[in-house]
This record gives structure tokens, sequence and C-alpha cells, in this order.
């Protein structure tokens, strides 16, 4: 899949070639609610992405703001006893301190709010009607009589006309999946006032959206979005592309439309704006060339990093606005799946909807950030958060593999060799095969193939523990005449941590700095894994990082019930909680405008995708161990060599098989499944099997013996 323009690194400046200009955006949160662990594996993803481009020495920039305007905000206001003005401002407050705290670097964090947007608004606005691309008609909508204003769907309660089940919203009924329109909502109520709506006339303004087909067709299937969301778009094509309506009556909080009488710009109609917005902020700070980034024929780069929720504005609406108007369309938009946490949508009453502030109460941002990437790729496919697999996941690779190679060899330079590294690297073929891993890493980075990366980056941290437990540097000291040995052994594993904290720094960016005060240099450049460190003074070695104790990850799970226990009274408790659970999306639903929930839809949830049963990682295992369980009925407990790792996994065929039919056999395991906490142990993956049950259950067999080519390790196609 080639979706960008630039999909090499090997363009980077490292290399001697063109330095890049590249402008990043994250989706825009609303105003009106708190960053959760769901919209942070955006926010995360985004920035780890950027801080690789910075790092490769391009001209990257960051954008964000607040989406501020729309009904939800205006009646949230009034609820408080606030001015929208004041809501927004206190939430961009909370936003931005969330995020530093999560070490997300925006360069400029704006407002949707702002005499910028109302700008670029009203330019694109006027341009889109100047060019015809703007039409007017009246249409007939559901009314509150006694608050006096047009309601969203979202506004209007009743029973659902499928199934009879009550208080459902105006839009589609959460007991059957029946989707209707708010007239044929029974008994239906204002969600605001309780007064039976009303239809209503108005005038509404469109975009012609059916006028920019052709464009959007094309822009659509040459590159700029991923396979299976340019897939997905063309679905709607042949459904065919409807007129948007983007205006709204008062009263509303958002911007009026110029020559109109108390109209308005819906939310979304400015929302993405607020990208070109919160750059323009920026250029007026830095004087940075604005119209070099957004003119038509613009050579730099646009990425907007998105949900897949939305993708429908951001691949259609928003490329023909610009267009349009005459702005540059995205280089790519790249949309990512939802999070999911222990295999289930977040939820409230599970205390699994975790809003930011309470994970930074309990734990490392760095370990979220880890973890995050550990999963991420390329593709749509939704994100799982296991809360075990998270803090094994994290102790295991960052205290056990990565911090554990610093805290083993630092102790040693500082006490026997005077804070200083050896004058050589004594093991130069091992630092070269650390650097020459440089490309590949970067690539994956590039290609937002975190997980690839990361895979890549740990193989590299468990050689230099192969290497420093070959050499046992602390017994060697004890022995006479070694010490210059043990100097090497240990500086050449700082300068093997030095090289893994580089590659990994993107994603670590706080234990990256820590990193550079112990080891005493500047900040990291991605070619500086090329050349080691030596006859180099470093500083006193503090922990890096600390290990996950398993209280902290329950008391952030508890905290997150009691935030829902405090706030909400227990009739509401259930139906919020319901609520939550059925919209799991990374963008909190109570939030958005959902006049068009039809299009914010998760255009890709049902089936499984391709994609995702490519994640499956199928190899051959040779089951070296095959034992009873104590107690367990049906499990027989498997080591498996996977080609030089082994697993632990208990597989329940007790019952078709004895353990000494199995050992020395090939199967087929799935490798990547996260390690699941059994009675009996940790289980760290799952062997194929398939039969009726009983003793018609047969594991899955690769034909053949080691003799016929199929070896433990090897990947099954
Ligand atoms: O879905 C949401 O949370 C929106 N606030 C995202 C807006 S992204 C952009 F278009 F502004
Ligand atoms: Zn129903």
């Amino acid at each position: 899949m080639a979706t960008q323009a630039h999909s090499s690194h090997e363009k980077g400046i490292g290399n001697g070639s063109k330095k890049r200009k590249i402008l990043v955006t994250s989706a825009l949160p609303y105003a009106n609610g708190s960053i959760h662990i769901g919209h942070l594996v955006e926010y995360i993803q985004t920035d780890i992405w950027v801080r690789f481009q910075k790092m490769q020495g391009h001209e990257c920039y960051y954008v964000c703001a607040d989406d501020a305007h729309g009904t939800p905000i205006m009646l949230r206001a009034q609820s408080e006893g606030i001015t929208p003005e004041q809501l927004i401002s206190d939430t961009s407050e909370e936003h931005q301190a969330d995020f530093k705290d999560f070490a997300i670097q925006f360069d400029n964090f704006h407002s949707t709010h702002s005499p910028e947007n109302r700008f670029f608004a009203e330019t694109i606005y006027n341009r889109l009607n100047k060019a015809g691309h703007i039409s007017k008609r009246t249409i007939s909508q559901a009314y509150d009589p006694e608050k006096k204003m047009f309601l969203p769907d979202r506004f209007i309660k009743g029973e659902c006309p499928k199934c009879g089940e009550e208080d459902q919203y105006g839009d589609n009924c959460e007991a059957c999946g029946a989707t209707y329109s708010t007239t044929e909502l029974k008994n239906a109520v204002s969600v605001v006032s309780g007064a039976k709506p009303i239809e209503k006339d108005s005038e509404h303004y469109f975009f012609k959206l059916p006028d920019f087909e052709a464009m959007l067709k094309e822009w659509t299937g040459s590159g700029h979005l991923q396979d299976e969301i340019s897939n997905k778009l063309q679905e709607w094509f042949e459904a065919g592309l409807q007129e948007w309506d983007i205006s709204r009556d008062a009263p509303y909080f958002g911007f009026e439309i110029p020559n109109t009488d108390n109209k308005f710009f819906y939310v979304w109609l400015d929302a993405p704006i607020g990208y070109i917005a919160s750059f323009k902020n920026l250029c007026d700070k830095k004087g940075i060339d604005f119209d070099s980034f957004w003119e038509a024929d613009s050579e730099t780069e646009l990425y907007h990093f998105i949900g897949k929720d939305i993708v429908y504005f951001h691949g259609l609406f928003w490329p023909a606005m610009l267009h349009g108007s005459g702005f540059r369309t995205p280089t790519a938009i790249f949309s990512h799946g939802f999070l999911t946490v222990d295999g289930k949508k977040m939820s409230k009453s599970r205390g699994t909807f975790i809003k930011a502030r309470t994970y930074l109460d309990e734990l490392n941002p760095e370990y979220l950030r880890y973890y995050f990437s550990a999963k991420l790729g390329s593709g749509v496919t939704d994100l799982d958060l296991n809360l075990e697999d998270f803090r094994l996941r994290v102790n295991s690779d960052l205290v056990g593999k990565v911090v554990n190679i610093a805290s083993r060899c630092a102790g040693f330079v500082k006490k026997k060799f005077n804070s200083t590294l050896s004058d050589t690297v004594s093991e130069p073929e091992l630092f070269e095969q650390f650097a020459q891993a440089s490309d590949s890493i970067a690539a994956h980075y590039e290609a937002r193939e975190f997980s690839k990366a990361i895979r890549e980056i740990m193989a590299l941290a468990d050689l230099a523990n192969q290497y420093i437990d070959e050499k046992k540097p602390w017994q060697a000291i004890k022995e006479e005449g070694h010490e210059q040995e043990v100097h090497e052994v240990c500086s050449m594993g700082l300068n093997l941590f030095r090289q893994l904290m580089i590659y990994l720094s993107p994603v670590l960016p706080v234990m990256a700095e820590k990193t550079c005060d112990f080891l005493n240099m500047e900040a990291m450049q991605w070619n500086d894994v090329q050349t080691p460190l030596t006859a180099h003074e470093i500083k006193k070695f503090k922990p890096l990082m600390m290990r996950i104790e398993d209280d902290k990850v329950q008391a952030m799970v508890d905290a997150s019930k009691e935030g829902l226990a405090a706030t909400e009274a227990p009739k509401k408790e259930k139906k919020a909680s319901k609520k939550a659970e059925s919209q799991p999306k990374v963008h909190e639903p109570i939030a958005s405008e959902s006049d068009d929930s039809h299009i914010k839809a998760d255009p890709i949830s049902d089936t499984i995708s391709f994609d995702d049963f490519a994640k499956i990682d199928l190899r051959i295992a040779k089951i070296i161990k095959a034992e009873h369980v104590e107690k367990a009925d049906k499990l027989l407990q498997l080591t498996l060599d996977l080609g030089g790792e082994t697993r632990n996994v208990f597989a329940g065929i007790k019952s078709a098989y004895a353990p000494e039919d199995l050992e020395g056999k090939l199967t087929v395991m799935v490798a990547n499944l996260a390690p699941r906490k059994m009675r009996f142990g940790v289980s760290e993956g799952m062997v194929l099997a398939a039969g009726p049950g009983g003793e018609d259950l047969w594991i899955l067999n690769p034909e053949g013996d080691q003799d016929n080519g199929a070896q433990p390790g090897m990947k099954v196609k």
C-alpha cells in the first residue's frame, strides 16, 4: 500500500537527501469532555510519528486544537451555569495538561473558537458559495417548543418503533439495532426540556458534495487512504453522494454564516478547518511560511491522523471543501481502530473507561506509550489493552530487558573506572549490527508499523542481554587481571543501551531524556546510533523506570469505577454504563454532534478483515515437553520451542492426547496471542486444534517433519 508521497526513510536528510516539510494533525477533541485512554491511542500514535520525523531532521509541525462548537457544548455550559467560552477555556486547560503529562508534544494547540478559524471558515464558505457549490432549501426538523431550539437526533428520546424498547435515542435503537428517523420514535421527548418535539421548517445551507464526485473518485483511489478505507469509500460512492447540511439555526454555539439571517456553521464544517487555523496561529507566532503549506500546489506534506469513525468527514467532505476553495488536499489520511480493554469495549461499570488523569494518578505515561506502540500497525484494526499483558510486557521488556542493561553496567563504570567509558568499543561487530538495524527500524516507524519496530528493537535488547550474560562482569570483577575486560564489557553494554534508547526515543521521550542526562550527552538524533561513545564521562545512574506493580493497575480500574459512582445517580448509572459500552469509540459519543451519526458509524467492524486475519501470527512449534496439570481435568501443559524461544501453553486437549503422544511433535500455534493468566500459570499462546471434542480432537499438525522443511518458529502462511 502506498499511502504517502514519501514512503521511504531513505529520503531522510540523515542520508544526505532532502529535508521534508511536513504538517501533521490529530483529530480535535471535543471541548466538553475529558481525554480518555481511547483518545490516547491516536495522540500517542501521532506523537511517536512526529517525534520520529523530527529526529530525522525534517521540518515537521504537529498541530491540534479543541473542537469547541456545537449543541452539546452550548447545553453543557448552560447546565453548568457558565458561558460556553468559560467551558471551552477550562476544558482546554485540562486537555493541555493531560497531553503534556503524556508527553504529547504539539507545536501548537489552539481552538476552533478562534479568530483564525472564523476567518478560514468564512473564506472557505465564501469561495465555495461563489463557485456555486452551496445550495439552500427548506427542511423540516424536530423542534423543542419549550426550549425554542431544533433538536439533533441525540437530544430526542422515546420508544423504539420496531421493538418498543424505552429510552432510545432519536436515530437508532440500542436494544434491537434498528435505525429510523426521529419522527418514527414513539412518545418522543426532548432530552433538553422533556417537552414533546414538534416538526418545524427552516431554511438550511448545503455543501454540494456531488459536484466533486469525479475529483473524489480520483483522490480516494490514488494512495491517499489506506486500502480498507478507500474500499469503504467506494461503497459510499455506489450509494451516491448526498449534499451535506452545513447550517444550524440559532441558538447554536458557533460562527454565523456570512450574509445569512442567524444561521450558523455546523460544528463539523469548521472542525477540520481548525487544523488550518491552528497552523496559522503557529505560523504567526513563529514566522513560518503559511502559504507554502496550504497553497493548492504545495509541495509540502500534510497528514491527518484520525479514528476510523470519522473517515467520511476526512475522506470525502474535507478534500472536496479544500479543493473547491483553492487549498491543497491532504497527502494522506491515516486512520486507526478503536481501543478495547481486556478484549471488551471500554466500560464505566467495569472501570475500563479510564480517563487520562486517572491513569496518570497511578501509572507512568510511558508504560502506555510503549504498550500501544508495541501493538500498533498501519491498519484500522482495533487495539486491545489487556491489563495483565500490559503489566507483564512493560515489566519484562522495558524494565527487565532495556533498563536492565544499563543498571548492570553503570555501577562498575562509576565505581571502578572513574565514570568514564573505555577508549574503544570492544565488540565493533555487535555495535555495527545494532547500527545497521537503523534503516529497517526507521522504515517501520515511517510506515507506522510501530509494533514491527518494537519487535526489532527488543530482539536487539535480547542480544545485548545475552552479551552481558555471557561476559558476566559481576564475576569477572572478582577475578584478578580482568579489570580491563570488565571496563570494556560495561562500556560496550552502555553503548548498546544507548543505541536501543535512540531507537526507542520517539516512544519513550522522557526516558530518553533521562538517558541523555545519565550518559551526559546532547539530545539524541537518529544517526547517533552510528557513532559510539568512547572515552566519555557519564553521570550517576538513577533508575530510569520502575516496574508496574499490580495494585497500581487495580487502583486505576477502581478509581475509574469510583468516578462513576461519584458523578451519577443510581438509576442513570445503568443507562450511562450501557451507553458507554455500546459506543466505546475513540471519540466520546455523548460529546458528539449526532446529526451525522449515520456517517460517523464504525465502517469496518462486522466482519473480520483480511488485515485482522493477517495479524494472527501462526507458527510451527515443537512440543518439547507435555505434562499433566494437577487438578485440571482438560488441560495439558506444553512447553513449545519456537526456534530459539520457548513458550508455556496450557491446551485443553487432555481428552484426546496423552502427554507422551505429543512430545517431539510439531504443531501449529498462535504466537502473538496476549498472555493469559490462568489458575495454573500464564499461558503464552494457543495451539490450534479442531474436531467435535472429547477423543475426537486433533491438534493441527504441519505436514512432515523437520527433514521436510517444517521448522520450529517458521511462519505458517
Ligand atoms: O469526533 C470527534 O471527536 C471530533 N471532535 C473530531 C474532529 S476532527 C477534525 F475534523 F476537526
Ligand atoms: Zn428496538
